[in-house]
């Protein structure tokens, strides 16, 4: 059976979350039978004991880093939170620099540092939603001597823009600053690699993969001292104690593996899609626009649409009625009610307002689905614009 669809369902929300893939369920279902408790000292627990450091054997190959540096922890959100809270709260004057277009965790982990009393500094970004590099180098020269962590996601969410991690890495350490990425969308998509580009600390999260939801890991590396969010017993050296989770570890390695073992035959197909999609939006839908289409580095699998003068609701209510799943910025805004920040930080011409659609493909994607979501989408926004006009 198909991962993506039930009937006629087409299913282009994949960076809200990848559906499980059968691969990774069969990895998992291996293990199925070996639920113990991996701290526990008998033979099955020793059993989940390996089964867990295995699977964190295989995330570190496959980042690029040591075994010692993943702490399995259960999200992303998870993760960001402790690479920011545990920084500053390890740290006394403790400064952060975040951008506009940051994910929520590290957003409102960052206001939660900045309420204990850190000093937290929004990076601006350009229309393309590419960070401003100069303005980084400036603000971390102008004040020397604090425990800095610059926090920057490898790749956008809702827009797909992809940072210059490797500038941005060499920029802070040289002024004595650690790097944390928030790497969930980057992942499996992008090369992300610790060795080749130095940063600190490294979020990610299997549900974005392939993987389980619930499971995901901070990569630190050795040296870097975290205060952790929680205390209790011990596991993952402290850093996020409470029982592991083999089962989901194995998940997310196998998730990871398939995903960076795919990546570069799948990327270029995916590529194609993603600008067959895009020419036909801007032939066929007046006024519309590509956020961060000019962006000097993007995700090869995500669009992000700009409609003018139609209502968001309609055009994603609609499009669900047709049986195509998609997003507005993010699934994680979309029960708030609120437009997206990260549209808004691009600092565009928005008269008249501009709604946002965003699509993401997987694996499974095909040209078929992408020009039945294109003719949905033009005949959509050109009914909902006359209704509100
Ligand atoms: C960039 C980014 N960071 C963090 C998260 C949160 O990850 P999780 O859902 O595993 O908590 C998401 C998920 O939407 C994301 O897109």
């Amino acid at each position: 059976m198909s991962e993506k669809r039930d009937t006629d369902r087409l299913y282009l929300d994949y960076a809200a979350t990848w559906p499980m893939r059968r691969e990774v369920w069969r990895a998992m279902e291996v293990e199925l039978d070996r639920g113990f408790n991996p701290a526990s000292a008998h033979t099955p627990g020793r059993q989940a004991h390996r089964q867990l450091e295995l699977a964190r054997g295989k995330v570190a190959e496959l980042l690029g880093c040591e075994r010692s540096w993943v702490y399995f922890t259960g999200g992303g959100t998870l993760s960001d939170n402790l690479a920011i809270l545990g920084f500053t709260r390890a740290r006394e004057r403790s400064r952060v620099f975040v951008s506009q277009i940051e994910h929520k965790a590290c957003l409102e982990a960052a206001e939660r540092a900045a309420d204990e009393g850190a000093t937290v500094e929004i990076i601006p970004v350009d229309e393309t939603g590419t960070i401003d590099t100069g303005w980084l180098t400036r603000e971390l020269g102008a004040e020397t001597g604090r425990p800095t962590l610059v926090s920057v996601m490898w790749a956008n969410n809702e827009i797909g823009t992809v940072q210059p991690m490797d500038e941005i890495v060499a920029l802070a350490h040289e002024r004595d600053a650690l790097v944390h990425t928030d790497a969930v969308q980057a992942l499996g998509k992008i090369d992300v690699d610790m060795s080749r580009t130095p940063v600190d600390l490294l979020s990610g999260t299997a549900h974005k993969l392939g993987g389980p939801v619930g499971i995901g890991f901070l990569a630190c590396r050795t040296g870097v001292e975290l205060e952790p969010l929680s205390y209790g017993g011990g596991q993952e050296r402290s850093m996020w104690p409470g029982t592991q989770n083999p089962l989901g570890a194995t998940g997310l390695a196998a998730a990871l593996e398939l995903a960076i073992g795919e990546r570069e035959a799948v990327s270029s197909r995916w590529i194609e899609l993603r600008d067959h999609l895009e020419a036909r939006v801007l032939d066929e839908i007046p006024g519309a626009r590509i956020h961060g289409g000019d962006a000097p580095a993007r995700l090869p699998q995500l669009v992000s649409v700009g409609i003018p003068d139609c209502d968001s609701g309609a055009v994603l209510v609609s499009l669900d009625m047709e049986g195509i799943a998609v997003s507005g910025g993010s699934a994680c805004g979309s029960d708030s009610g609120a437009g997206s920040t990260v549209v808004d930080a691009l600092g565009l011409e928005d008269e008249p307002p501009y709604t946002t659609v965003r699509f993401s493909f997987g694996h499974e994607t095909t040209r078929d689905d992408v020009d039945r979501a294109a003719t949905a989408l033009a005949r959509i926004a050109s009914r909902v614009s006359a209704l509100s006009v």
